[in-house]
């Protein structure tokens, strides 16, 4: 596993930004990605549309899947991460409706949706690169501690710790985060060829140092990604407050040309 140490959100967005671009850059064939909501991949997604509208890079030949979705959450409320995927990132680029893929958490038949979602990553090929973020509690996706990291898309009821976290998108009022979601399992994450975790500012500290330095464990799912031949976290220098020195060093020794 790689550990890009980057000064601040923008430096590791920016990272982000230009490792997305010239894996679509260097492929003939369609690329496929596994994008994230929340606020870390915001300054990425602005960093995509910079370079979409400089016309450096087009998402003409991109599939998406995303994450995950909250259930039982109108596909156009604000919050839903429908609206979140559109609003901050689909709307601005020339990426093709029908490439788009989200969970319906709507779906008369969820289970049958989760299934049908893994069919349609096989079927498209499979995920290249899985962008992600990491939960304070060091979720990936909406793999909550406990998930099994042998986990595929399905149903799964969010941590209150989650829920109060989140709430800050509902008004501060808890009452109105959804309680459960869809997403992907953390097989279905480590399953991509690459996989790019971004962590940055000081409450994801304790979940990179459990990513880069705990076990393999369930209780971190973030930290299967020691499991993976390709994956990479990069965060800013504040979320590596948890990290020892001796861990810190050796990222920032042989990583220096990053
Ligand atoms: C949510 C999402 C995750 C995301 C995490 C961190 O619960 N399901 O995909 O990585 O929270 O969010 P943020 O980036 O806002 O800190």
């Amino acid at each position: 596993m790689r550990l890009i140490i980057k000064q601040d959100y923008d430096a590791l967005s920016r990272w982000t930004a230009n490792h997305i671009i010239e894996k679509i850059k260097g492929s003939n064939q369609p690329v496929v990605l596994g994008l994230p909501t929340g606020s870390s991949p915001l300054r990425v997604y602005k960093h995509l549309i910079e370079s979409y509208n400089n016309q450096q890079v087009s998402f003409a030949n991109v599939v998406t899947f995303n994450m995950d979705e909250y259930v039982n959450l109108p596909e156009d409320h604000p919050q839903s991460y429908h609206s979140f995927m559109w609003n901050n990132f689909f709307s601005h680029i020339d990426i093709k409706p029908e490439n788009v893929h989200i969970l319906n958490g709507n779906a008369p038949d969820l289970i049958a949706e989760c299934k049908s979602y893994e069919q349609r990553i096989i079927e498209s090929g499979g995920i290249d690169l899985f962008l992600g973020g990491v939960g304070v509690d060091g979720h990936i996706a909406f793999n909550e501690p406990g998930s099994s990291l042998t986990s595929r898309t399905r149903l799964k009821t969010l941590t209150t710790e989650t829920r109060v976290i989140n709430s800050r998108f509902f008004g501060n009022d808890l009452s109105n985060v959804p309680t459960q979601a869809l997403t992907v399992g953390v097989a279905t994450v480590m399953d991509a060829k690459e996989v790019v975790v971004i962590a940055n500012g000081a409450n994801k500290a304790r979940a990179l140092a459990q990513a880069v330095e705990g076990g393999v464990s369930q209780m971190w799912t973030i930290s299967a990604l020691q499991m993976h031949q390709n994956g990479i976290i990069v965060c800013d220098e504040e979320a590596t407050s948890e990290l020892r020195v001796g861990t810190y060093r050796y990222f920032k020794d042989i990583e220096i040309d990053a």
